[in-house]
């Protein structure tokens, strides 16, 4: 039986520009993420550029990713940027502690970083390491990248091929201090990160954006003691959720094969983010009324049990539509926020966690939530339009979240567009729009949905879920259970 929503705005009211950061990705040194999924060399018989592959970059170029995290996660807080400069021959090779054990070649490094971000035309978001390094360290490492003048760090920069200045747009100060990033309170973080910015200095113009290293799920206090005690500069502050279907480290739950509960389960423990989100939010608003500093949710996303016969430490999981429905749920809920949420990071790119590409040597597969990423692109920097939206809720046991959720926006070539996401897998949804504002008769644009819940792109099968051309009358829009939708109304 189909849903009945209502939604209700009036195309001429304007909310938050929905920030392009929005949509960025992370990319950590992690199984292989970096590694075969980015990185494979210039000698490779995979076909690359300068060493980087053709087929993802093109991938990556298509869904626009406007912004890259690197090099952690808790790699950054290990990570010596000495190591992954110079001749690549010649760099220490190092035990990445975290995630496998295996060994860290430093062929990736800072330059490597750069160019991979500027072939995507993203920008750059890098992750300093507070856990383990030095305020000396992390102050060079900035001064090595941003160095205008003559400095012997800016000439060591020119001498290993960079001859101008990179633009950082983002800067993390560590990351989870309160768990691998150095198991800290938040006083003490927080003290450490006033010394820290202290020295963090680049030319103007060239300044990042500056991370402060947040809580994590429910949580709320490092929002507030970080918000309350820090006095230098913090752009945002940064909180991290995962989506465990079971919310058990222990036994998260599958990534396919899954049952109905398993697809509630995921739904509803994503959905969690938008009170976590809230409470958070609720916090800044008391701390920094005027709204300086943002909100960056820059670790988001499925985390399933490990494949049987994959190592546990590189966190591959396959991807299905249910992580296409979570993707754009979480889109929706982002822009809702977009006042003080104006940067988020999937984890992770590629081969990692709920990724947009998997590889395998020479093959690769866009997964569903690549696809949902492809759809939403006209959501970046889009002007949002508030809304009503009245739906049933999709319930289990004493459990429910909303059927349906939505995103309106104008996007940047003045179009009026409408994202849907029935998160139900059994009903579709009705939807009742009520516009005034614009004469809109058609809703035309995309859908991706399916049969199976687990429905996914394998390497033998690579497009098995794409997205599909949708289009229907305004007074007869109908979307199918499970599935997103992006539609223009014209
Ligand atoms: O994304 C994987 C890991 O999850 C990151 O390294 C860390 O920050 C988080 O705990």
């Amino acid at each position: 039986k189909d849903h009945k929503v209502d939604l209700t705005f009036d195309a001429g009211n304007t909310g938050p520009v929905i920030d392009k950061d929005i949509y960025g990705q992370f990319a950590e040194h992690l199984g292989r993420g970096i590694y075969e999924g980015v990185w494979v060399g210039e000698d490779s018989d995979i076909p690359n550029t300068r060493g980087f592959r053709n087929d993802v970059l093109n991938a990556l170029r298509d869904i626009e990713v406007p912004l890259v995290r690197w090099p952690g996660g808790c790699f950054a807080d290990e990570y010596h940027w000495r190591e992954g400069i110079g001749p690549r021959d010649e760099r220490p090779v190092k035990v990445n502690t975290h995630w496998g054990g295996v060994e860290e070649p430093n062929t990736f490094g800072t330059h490597e970083f750069f160019e991979f971000v500027e072939l995507l035309g993203a920008d750059a978001y890098v992750n300093g390491n507070l856990g383990s390094g030095s305020v000396q360290e992390m102050a060079e490492w900035l001064e090595y990248m941003t160095g205008e003048k003559g400095s012997t760090l800016a000439q060591e920069r020119r001498k290993n091929g960079r001859e101008e200045p990179f633009e950082i747009a983002y800067f993390g100060i560590g990351n989870e201090a309160w768990g691998c990033g150095g198991n800290m309170r938040p006083e003490y973080y927080s003290d450490l990160y006033r010394q820290y910015a202290t020295f963090l200095k680049a030319p103007e113009g060239n300044m990042p954006k500056l991370v402060a290293s947040g809580g994590h799920s429910e949580d709320t206090t490092w929002t507030d003691v970080l918000s309350k005690n820090i006095e230098q500069k913090i752009d945002g502050i940064s909180y991290h959720y995962y989506t465990l279907p079971n919310s058990d480290w222990d036994n998260k739950g599958r990534a396919i094969n899954f049952s109905e509960t398993d697809w509630f389960n995921t739904m509803d423990r994503t959905y969690k983010i938008d009170d976590y989100i809230e409470a958070n939010l609720k916090v800044l608003e008391k701390n920094d009324p005027e709204g300086d500093i943002k909100f960056y949710v820059d670790e988001w996303g499925t985390w399933y049990d490990p494949e049987p016969e994959r190592d546990p430490g590189f966190l591959y999981q396959q991807n299905t539509l249910r992580d296409a429905v979570v993707a754009a749920v979480n889109f929706n809920i982002f822009h809702k926020y977009a006042e003080r949420v104006t940067m988020t990071n999937i984890a992770q790119m590629v081969n990692v966690l709920q990724a947009m590409i998997l590889t395998d040597k020479e093959k690769m597969v866009l997964t569903p939530t690549y696809h949902t990423y492809g759809m939403y692109k006209v959501f970046q920097d889009a002007t949002s339009i508030p809304f009503k939206l009245k739906t049933p809720d999709y319930k289990n046991g004493d459990k429910r979240v909303p059927a349906v959720t939505a995103s309106v926006a104008r996007g940047t070539d003045g179009k009026l567009y409408l994202a849907l996401v029935n998160m139900d897998p059994k009903n579709g949804a009705d939807i009742d729009l009520d516009i005034d504002g614009v004469k809109a008769k058609r809703a035309e644009g995309q859908i991706l949905t399916a049969e199976a819940m687990d429905a996914r792109n394998t390497f033998d099968a690579p497009a098995t879920l794409e997205p599909k051309a949708f289009s229907a009358d305004l007074d007869e829009l109908r979307i199918p259970a499970k599935s997103v939708v992006v539609v223009e109304l014209k």
